[in-house]
């Protein structure tokens, strides 16, 4: 039985865990950082106002900030712009045409392309010349279905200069799952690839576009990049090669005009996958989402003109959309978009790319963090490093231990590291270190974001004092923030504003410390009662991890008759050792030790791999259900399906031992 938000009495969440060591930045990173102390002192007002004049240009000004009617915001009313002309014709109008935009590098090795803003200024007018001959034009919804390759941010910048709302489908998900997003939007178009690299192997993208098409009427047109050149299937009068249609058209920018959007437009549709049943059609306008990425990602990751900016995320996924695509290039900044998995050819891959191109600010994730930590720092060792002066994380919470081998194996123990939260819905960062300002701590994101106003409120949605815990709620409208879900105003209503009138529920549970640091500690929904006592699966999660001998660890609870709920560890060890009586014992006291007896783990089971979900999150709900012994629930969109019935049958075996103890 999962905890129910509300239940209980007292606290919302009990927090148990402490963490002593701290980060000031270093003076000489402080004194050239893009914020500075006093960005702290505007108004909400003031801020977003100066912000959105100084990063933003506008082809007609805004007249009004924001306005505010429960549960939708519009924000910077009457302006006009366009998202492309932001993120590309402007750069080369003003002359740094031969800047690099992006570095692509490909799979199999050797792969490399440089795009220009001016390169990336002639295939975006080009597409849009060939979208706009199959009759895409402002409104027409497009969906894209591709790898990561630098046509994935062409077909997006080429729909923003039309106002062709966009709705990227991540290149791995399956037909289903594809035609029931072309579907949801009603979309006419569908840009794909034939196929694409993955650990050395293709992935068959425009098959399965096939199948998905099949049941997926409103698609009149299919556009294809040719990326491997093997033989797909194509067909005619539906389908057309990405090359013959963009051949024949101008590259000329004043062929394809920039189209002037209001700024409430929409700009783009995301399904959320994560960790919850039904994708959620979230919504993102134009002025506010805009404003938003570039202010978040100038201020956070400190980009300078000359910076080379990784984020590894995959552009099907907001973290793509936000800080690979949007963000970045409205700052004019050189990004890197890597095709392929960490570990082809080898587990050295990732840092054969930063030294490389000598990357100074890296942005990952929490699990992909755990990844490197579990194959050991002997392959980010053979290269220099030395280049990175900035690491993020986004995606969950991060433990501290893994924060701290991050910052050491990765950053050389001098890169600041900041742990961003934020969501699909809140299309920026919402809290997050200021990596000249903030001093750190290890699994906190630390504050909220200027502009931002988030707080943690107990049962009774009041607010809690420092060291209290709870959920996070934001009280405030933001420029980025979802427009709602896309033909569903009940479900956005009952979602986020229902729980605590007047504010936005997050979902997440959060702990505020004595100096106002927020602690994301994980889902809601996840929380566990022992002896009711409300336990954030993070905290036991970061205490196993913080055990030498331990890669990473998910908790979840199940029924107990005793203790109302149990607390079952899946737990996967360092270089691929095999779990023992003795290590589950010695991980018992280890967790009791850090957060007390409360939260010794019942059972513990040992899994090479934990399940998750395509962009990386833990899928706790899963692992409920193997704690539980019930048929698992929905596992499309795990990454891998084998892992959870591994884990079911190793679970099953131990969990029958543990409950006869
Ligand atoms: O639970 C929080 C977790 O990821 C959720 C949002 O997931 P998604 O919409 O897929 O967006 C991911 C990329 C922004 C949040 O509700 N989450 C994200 N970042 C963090 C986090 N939890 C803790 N710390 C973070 N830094």
């Amino acid at each position: 039985m999962s905890v129910q938000p509300g239940s209980g009495q007292g606290h919302a969440i009990d927090t148990l865990f402490s963490e002593e060591r701290r980060y000031a930045p270093p003076p000489d990173f402080a004194r050239q950082a893009n914020a500075q102390p006093d960005i702290y002192s505007k108004s909400f007002d003031e801020f977003w106002t100066d912000e959105a004049q100084q990063r933003v240009s506008w082809f007609e000004p805004f007249e009004k900030l924001y306005e505010w009617k429960l549960p939708y915001a519009k924000f910077f009313l009457g302006g006009k712009l366009n998202i492309c002309y932001n993120c590309v014709d402007r750069h080369v109008e003003a002359g740094a045409g031969n800047k690099v935009a992006y570095y692509w590098e490909g799979e199999p090795l050797g792969e490399r392309r440089v795009v220009t803003f001016e390169q990336l200024q002639k295939d975006v007018v080009k597409l849009a010349n060939g979208l706009k001959r199959l009759g895409v034009k402002k409104g027409t919804p497009v969906g894209v279905y591709m790898g990561m390759v630098p046509e994935l941010a062409v077909a997006m910048l080429a729909c923003a200069r039309l106002g062709a709302p966009h709705n990227v489908v991540f290149g791995g998900f399956s037909a289903d799952s594809l035609s029931g997003r072309l579907n949801d939007m009603e979309c006419e178009v569908l840009i794909t690839q034939d196929e694409s690299w993955r650990r050395g192997k293709t992935f068959p993208l425009k098959a399965v576009a096939n199948e998905a098409l099949a049941s997926a009427p409103s698609v009149k047109h299919c556009v294809v990049f040719g990326r491997t050149g093997n033989p797909v299937e194509m067909k005619a009068g539906r389908d057309v090669w990405w090359d013959e249609l963009v051949t024949p058209a101008s590259d000329d920018p004043a062929s394809c005009p920039c189209e002037p959007l209001d700024s409430e437009d929409l700009l783009y549709l995301l399904y959320s996958s994560g960790t919850t049943a039904k994708p959620k059609a979230i919504a993102h306008t134009t002025g506010g989402y805009l404003v938003g990425v570039a202010t978040t990602h100038h201020y956070i990751f400190d980009v300078k003109p000359d910076s080379i900016y990784w984020c590894a995320a995959d552009i099907g996924w907001v973290t793509g959309h936000s800080y690979i695509v949007y963000g970045p290039l409205c700052n004019q900044t050189t990004g890197v978009i890597y095709e392929g998995t960490p570990d082809y050819p080898d587990r050295d891959r990732w840092w054969d790319i930063i030294e490389r191109y000598k990357v100074d600010i890296l942005y990952t994730s929490p699990t992909a963090i755990r990844t490197h930590m579990k194959w050991g720092p002997e392959h980010a060792q053979k290269h220099d490093l030395s280049s990175l002066r900035l690491l993020g994380s986004v995606g969950e919470p991060i433990n501290p231990e893994a924060w701290i081998w991050y910052r050491e194996h990765i950053g050389g123990g001098k890169a600041p590291v900041v742990d961003t939260w934020w969501q699909t819905e809140t299309g920026a960062i919402m809290i997050s270190a200021l990596p000249g300002i903030t001093t750190t701590k290890p699994g906190s994101a630390t504050r909220p974001f200027p502009g931002v106003e988030a707080a943690v409120y107990n049962n009774a949605g009041e607010e809690v004092g420092p060291g209290g815990a709870g959920y996070l709620v934001l009280k405030k409208p933001w420029p980025s923030m979802l427009r709602g879900f896309y033909r569903d105003p009940e479900r956005y209503q009952q979602t986020y504003w229902s729980r605590f009138p007047g504010v936005y529920f997050a979902g997440d549970g959060a702990r505020v410390d004595e100096d106002g640091y927020f602690w994301l500690l994980g889902r809601v929904d996840d929380v566990i009662n022992v002896s009711a006592h409300r336990i954030s699966t993070i905290e036991i999660e970061s205490a196993l991890v913080d055990h030498p001998a331990v890669a990473e660890a998910a908790v979840c609870g199940r029924a107990d008759a005793t203790t109302g709920q149990a607390i079952v560890a899946f737990v996967t060890l360092k270089g691929g050792a095999e779990g023992s009586p003795e290590m589950m014992t010695t991980l018992r006291d280890h967790v009791a030790k850090k957060i007390g007896a409360i939260a010794r783990p019942a059972n513990i089971v040992f899994t090479p791999e934990l399940p998750k979900t395509r962009s990386g999150k833990i899928m706790r709900r899963l692992l409920r259900d193997v704690a539980e012994h019930r048929p698992l629930g929905d596992t499309t969109t795990l990454a891998d399906a084998g892992v959870v019935d591994e884990i079911a049958s190793r679970g099953r075996e131990l969990l029958a031992k543990g409950e006869e103890e």
